[in-house]
């Protein structure tokens, strides 16, 4: 949700800007600019709907000569994504700028406010009133101290916001600060560098000072940071993190695109997150920062996230109950919000996030904490805010998740619940340390059986042909494969814009059976399981009508290979539960053929951002 950076230093600041908005376009690529301070003492900027590459091309006869600048990357919340709501916004004399990613939720009082006092907004954007408030201070209670100035242009706020500020007058300085919306800054001897997120930092360092709501730093020309509290006190001992992201990891490496580079990690981020788990006593798991009385005590839990994640949730309860014999509420942040929960003594609260920055999940977070539950992350990005307040955090470690579509993380996520589910069930004596040791084993075979489906891409490719002509697809699944439905509809209509639903199989005939036509796709996950012959019931039912079945179905299934024309084959998967790791594999490759067929970008599907920081 909107990507900002600032450098000041030693270098030509546009080289570093132009390639951290680059590395930050997952999460906003409705428009981008970027203003550096010159030698002459003046701004100089350009900005334009669209693309970092549409900039990129601006720039090269911009002639951005200067060693201090900032720029961002835009998801739009207030006013359409055009060239003037573009940031970086400038206050009435210019030489302010100032990058924004929050929302500012009290902008109309202030605009009327600034308004009023002779300011002229040249936006429609909520950020362009931090430029204004920030120059009032400026040339008022701050004298010129550019921290001070935007101090006091933060108390006014309300909402969420990480800033980067620039002011001619104070040549060699980025100042930022934050609250609520994520942001890093580092020093290192080439020059003072931030950003929204470590991903542009992977290239310069391998250490960064992570900013606490509140804080504001000062970036200076010779390299150094400095934190400041909200009351301007200097904050000795920032909180830092090291990254150890190998840079090459956020590039395509050949690939031609993010969306099929990390369909293909799969296997190595499931082989990460497994190592060294199983230890003498069950399944090593020192994060969850809970006594084995406390495991052994929780007596509800409630699985919180949003999007894909939440599919993650979905499959976590059925293995949690079944294995630990714990009850589990299932719950879309964003509706969590708004009820409340049926909290007991004992309730543990998991929040399941790739970016770790996701607003409703962490406002949800929030809550349940306030009303006393644990709560655990599993999450992929080191230090993010769900990390960093939660009582305990599971790195999923599926490495940078580029593709703004999830697709190693949520494989990853659902590895990471499946050892939470077995570490409770033997911590509340449901499951015996052989019975865990089984099911591990069961997930070391994850990587070969993944690696295998990938093998088989060419099945993906020929079905795809199937969605040429078609304006809508149904996805169906019985037990944990209804949720590969819901997650492989998911993934068709944001890679590919073309309509998709999903429901329980065996719900087809309640209504969406009225939508089945001659022709019209229907994707049927069908593994050899318990419920296998149900499937195949529903699937006659599709075949009757005409419409065309896309079966994930398990090698030498002879029913399915008989009925069904077009078949993605997965082999067989030890254990029931895992079965979505497998054949959501498939439901991936098979959204990204049709969304390339239909000539869409897969890496950056329009409207959506990888890390969606507003509620
Ligand atoms: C879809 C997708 C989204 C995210 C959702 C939550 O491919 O990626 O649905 O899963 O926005 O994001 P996180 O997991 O970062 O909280």
């Amino acid at each position: 949700m909107c990507g900002i950076v600032g450098y000041t230093g030693k270098k030509q600041a546009q080289d570093y800007l132009l390639a951290g908005l680059a590395a930050l376009e997952y999460r906003g690529y409705d428009s981008a600019g970027i203003d550096v301070l010159s030698g002459d003492g003046e701004l100089h900027g350009v900005k334009c709907a669209g693309r970092v590459a549409a900039l990129v091309e601006r720039c090269r006869t911009a002639n951005l000569v200067g060693n201090t600048g900032i720029a961002h990357t835009r998801w739009a919340t207030h006013g359409a994504p055009t060239d003037r709501n573009a940031h970086p916004h400038l206050d009435c004399s210019g030489r302010i700028a100032i990058v924004h990613n929050g929302i500012i939720e009290n902008f109309q009082e202030l605009r009327a406010y600034l308004a009023r006092a002779g300011h002229t907004l040249r936006s429609d954007t909520d950020s362009e009133v931090i430029a204004h408030l920030v120059e009032d201070a400026w040339n008022g209670p701050a004298k010129g101290d550019l921290v001070s100035a935007v101090r006091y242009a933060c108390k006014r706020l309300q909402g969420t916001w990480a800033l980067a500020v620039v002011c001619a007058d104070a040549p060699g300085q980025v100042v930022v600060a934050r609250k609520g919306s994520p942001l890093v800054v580092a020093s290192t001897p080439d020059g003072a560098y931030a950003a929204s997120d470590v991903t542009p930092l992977a290239t310069v360092t391998s250490h960064v000072i992570q900013l606490d709501d509140d804080q504001l730093a000062r970036l200076s020309q010779d390299g150094s940071v400095v934190v400041y509290d909200a009351d301007g006190t200097v904050v000795e001992h920032p909180s830092t993190l090291d990254i150890d992201w190998d840079a090459s990891a956020a590039t395509l490496g050949g690939y031609p695109d993010f969306m099929a580079k990390e369909i293909n990690e799969q296997p190595e981020a499931i082989e990460r997150l497994l190592h060294d788990r199983l230890g003498e006593h069950g399944i090593e798991m020192d994060e969850l920062n809970m006594t084995a009385e406390e495991l052994a005590s929780v007596d509800r839990i409630y699985l919180v996230a949003c999007g894909t994640s939440y599919h993650v949730c979905l499959i976590a309860r059925a293995m949690i109950e079944d294995w630990a014999k714990i009850p589990v509420f299932c719950e879309y942040a964003s509706e969590l919000n708004y009820k409340e929960p049926l909290v007991t003594d004992h309730t543990l609260c998991v929040i399941v996030t790739q970016s770790g920055e996701t607003a409703d999940t962490l406002t949800a977070a929030r809550r349940m904490k306030g009303l006393g539950c644990k709560v655990f992350a599993v999450t992929n990005v080191l230090g993010s805010t769900a990390a960093r307040e939660s009582d305990g955090t599971l790195y999923v470690q599926a490495g940078p998740e580029i593709c703004v579509c999830s697709t190693k993380a949520y494989t990853a996520q659902m590895v990471a619940c499946s050892l939470l589910a077995l570490r409770l069930a033997l911590a509340n004596g449901q499951m015996d340390q052989t019975e865990v040791e089984r099911h591990f084993r069961n997930l070391q075979a994850m990587p070969a059986l993944i690696r295998e489906v990938i093998s088989r891409r060419w099945q993906d490719q020929e079905a795809s042909r199937l969605f040429r002509s078609a304006h809508s697809a149904l996805f169906l699944g019985r037990g944990v494969n209804s949720t590969t439905a819901y997650e492989g509809a998911l993934k068709l209509k944001e890679v590919s814009y073309l309509h998709a639903e999903a429901y329980p199989a065996g719900e087809m005939k309640h209504g969406p059976i009225a939508l089945l036509e001659p022709g019209f796709p229907v994707v049927a996950i069908v593994p050899a399981d318990h419920v296998h012959d149900k499937t195949v019931s529903n699937i006659q039912e599709v075949i009757a009508r005409g419409a065309t079945c896309i079966a994930v179905a398990t090698d030498g299934d002879e029913k399915i290979a008989k009925l069904c024309d077009n078949v993605l084959w997965i082999p067989p998967v030890p254990e029931e539960y895992l079965v979505p790791i497998v054949a959501i594999v498939h439901l991936q490759m098979l959204a990204r053929y049709v969304a390339i067929a239909r000539g869409c970008d897969v890496d950056k599907p329009r409207n959506l951002a990888k890390s969606v920081t507003v509620e």
